[in-house]
Formats: C-alpha cells, sequence, structure tokens
C-alpha cells in the first residue's frame, strides 16, 4: 500500500478507537492538578515466590488495551515488579501518536525498605528509570512503617520519609505526594507537621470496609481518595473469595438492573459517586471495558446508602505480622500472620 493510503488508514483506526474510548472525568488535587477519576490497578498478586509477575508481556498489552478503551490512571508501586511494562505500555502508545506524556497519569509508591530522607529519592529514581519517564504524577508512600534490608523494623519517623517526598515535588520528579494506609492521626500529623500537604490518601474501600470517617476527614482537609480492591467480597480475588455479597447479591442486582449495568460497574460507581477514585485491577479485556463504562449514569442519594449498609470493617490487607511496629496504622489481631515479604524479595 502506498504511504499516503497507509496514513489515511491508521488515521481511520486511530478515530475508530477513540470514538469507542470513554472520556473519564478528572478531579482536581490541592495543587490544582487534574487526576482521572479511575485508575488501572496493576497489582498481579501474592505467591508463593512473592510477588507474582508478568508473562509474556501480559500488563503491557493490557495497559494499552487500557488505553484504547480510555484509561488514562494507572496505579503501580516499586514492590509490584509492574512499573517496567507500564512504562513499554505508555511509550509505545506515546509513539503510535494515541497519546503524550501529558495525557495519562502514573502513580507509583515508595516501598518501605527506603524511608530515609536520602533513599526516597534514590527509590523515586528507580521508579522513574522503571516507567521510562521523567516524572510522576503521584508518588505515595505505601505504608507509614519504615523497614529494614532485612525486613527487620527500622525506626525511621514517617515525618522523615515525607521530608524526603517533599524533595521530589521541589526537584520535579513527583508532580504530586500522597500517602497510602495511613489511619486518620497519622494523616493528621502530616497534614500539621509537613510543608506540602498531602494530594491523595489511597486506602482499602469497598462493600466491607466503607471507611466513612477516613474518607470524611481526608475529603475535608482536601485530600482526595483512591479506594484500592475496590470489588470487596464480590469477586474472586488471587483465587479467594471472601465473606460477603457477591456478584448476584439481590440488592445490587436490583440496583443494577435499573441502571442497565452489572454489579461491579455498580459497586465501582457507588465509590465515584462518594468521589473515592477506585483503582479496580484486571487482565481480561471484557472486564477492563466493562470496568470504565461508569460515567453514563449515576446512583441517587438512597442507593449509595443502601451500599454503606454492607459495612462490616473487614480489611483484606492486614498486615499483622507488621503490628508490633511503632507506626503500624491498623487493629491489631491475636493471631499474627507469617511475613511473606521475608526471603521473597
Ligand atoms: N496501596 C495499597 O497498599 C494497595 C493494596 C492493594 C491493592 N492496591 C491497588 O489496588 C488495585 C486493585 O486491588 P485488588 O486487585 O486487591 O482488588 P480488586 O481490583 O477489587 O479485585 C481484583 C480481582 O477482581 C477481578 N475482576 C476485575 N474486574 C472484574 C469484573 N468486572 N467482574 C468480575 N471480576 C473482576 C480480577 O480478576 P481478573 O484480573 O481475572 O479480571 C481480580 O481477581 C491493585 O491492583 C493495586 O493497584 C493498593
Amino acid at each position: 500500500m502506498e504511504l499516503r493510503g497507509r496514513v489515511a488508514l491508521l488515521l481511520i483506526c486511530h478515530c475508530v478507537q477513540m470514538a469507542s474510548a470513554v472520556d473519564v472525568p478528572k478531579l482536581v488535587l490541592n495543587n490544582d492538578r487534574e487526576i482521572p477519576a479511575i485508575a488501572l490497578g496493576t497489582f498481579l498478586g501474592f505467591g508463593k515466590e512473592g510477588v507474582v509477575k508478568s508473562v509474556d508481556k501480559e500488563l503491557r498489552d493490557v495497559v494499552m488495551k487500557a488505553i484504547d478503551l480510555g484509561y488514562r490512571h494507572f496505579d503501580t508501586a516499586s514492590v509490584y515488579g509492574t512499573e517496567k511494562e507500564i512504562g513499554e505500555a505508555v511509550q509505545m502508545k506515546i509513539s503510535d501518536g494515541a497519546i503524550t506524556r501529558d495525557d495519562v497519569f502514573i502513580t507509583t509508591k515508595l516501598w518501605n525498605t527506603h524511608h530515609k530522607r536520602e533513599q526516597v529519592m534514590q527509590a523515586l529514581k528507580e521508579s522513574l528509570e522503571n516507567l521510562g519517564t521523567n516524572y510522576v504524577d503521584l508518588y505515595l508512600m505505601h505504608w507509614p512503617m519504615g523497614l529494614n534490608d532485612d525486613y527487620s523494623h527500622s525506626d525511621v519517623d514517617y515525618m522523615e520519609t515525607w521530608r524526603g517526598m517533599e524533595d521530589a515535588v521541589k526537584l520535579g520528579l513527583a508532580k504530586s505526594i500522597g500517602l497510602s494506609n495511613f489511619n486518620k492521626e497519622q494523616v493528621e500529623r502530616v497534614i500539621k507537621e509537613g510543608d506540602i500537604k498531602p494530594a491523595v490518601l489511597q486506602i482499602e474501600v469497598h462493600l466491607q470496609i466503607v471507611q466513612a470517617e477516613l474518607v470524611s476527614y481526608a475529603q475535608s482537609q482536601g485530600v482526595i481518595v483512591m479506594g484500592y480492591s475496590p470489588f470487596g467480597s464480590l469477586v474472586t480475588r488471587f483465587g479467594e473469595t471472601k465473606p460477603g455479597p457477591k456478584i448476584d447479591d439481590p440488592t445490587l442486582m436490583k440496583i443494577a438492573q435499573k441502571y442497565g449495568k452489572t454489579t461491579p460497574q455498580v459497586v465501582l460507581r457507588w465509590l465515584v459517586d462518594r468521589k473515592i477514585i477506585p483503582i479496580p485491577k484486571t487482565v481480561n479485556p471484557k472486564r477492563l471495558k466493562e470496568n470504565i463504562e461508569l460515567f453514563d449514569f449515576h446512583l441517587d442519594d438512597d442507593e449509595i446508602e443502601l451500599i454503606n449498609g454492607f459495612d462490616q470493617h473487614v480489611r483484606y490487607t492486614l498486615p499483622s505480622f507488621w503490628q508490633n511496629h511503632t507506626y503500624y496504622p491498623f487493629e491489631k489481631v491475636d493471631n499474627p500472620i507469617a511475613d511473606p515479604f521475608v526471603n521473597k524479595m
């Protein structure tokens, strides 16, 4: 085919793709930057060998497909081992002319073994190298607890770590910074003692853990909440099913039928309507499309309240093996589980 014909074909393909892409709304952060209202989760789970890795560039291809569908926000972390494939996908889509770097929002996270102020920059530079970019849109402190290289507890105060995060903003390597898995008192302290206010708090939010108090506190302070593990008991996660409402729950089904949606879409929309950014993870193309088709309906207040009623205050991410750490953010349990990270990283 001659060059002009090929360019025309490429343009047609591009227009068809753009026509079917969802136009995701944005929220405004407390530093006036914008953040897309849904993020694709990219943690692939934790198996016997440690963190599960993407095979044959599966995740890269999922992220490329996600960009075609309209996803513009990707959630990763240095500990997930997915930064490289996200970076490759974004680069390929930029090379194709489908997007520019400014069109995508990349969130990554500082791991616990790099909590000393000077280690923050070192860790962020590694993440940037993996992602093939010279800045991240959002850098989160993954947990308030610092750990030494051998995973013993370090006593580095998370306020020292926060200074390192602030350095990253000052150097332009992170456009915004925030916190993940911090409790209310810890968020309050960072707001009070820090120079830069956290832009985002990423926490577990789903049917079994509605987080009314923490969400309301964060939002009252102008901190945007991102909700992880958004499907809760609805789905099988890493081969495990949890007690609680399932995909055919009658209350959720009734709402879903009213709007011509599925129950996973209703649950994601419940978060969007609470001004929480959901972070659904999927590697399945059909579910990838399903999970972003959320912006042509909304729930009414009674439906939001009804769904809030599922709350059991049950966490799925409860690293009780760290519960004796000074900065552990959650309630302690009687029988802590063994540390899956030791000898697995
Ligand atoms: N900050 C933190 O400490 C933290 C902790 C945990 C998670 N996160 C972030 O949050 C993201 C999501 O959390 P998560 O993976 O725990 O939970 P999730 O997104 O609620 O659930 C993921 C599971 O749901 C399945 N699924 C996805 N869409 C579906 C649909 N429409 N219908 C039925 N099943 C569906 C997925 O399977 P398929 O892939 O086969 O579709 C996968 O098994 C993570 O990837 C990560 O980015 C952050």
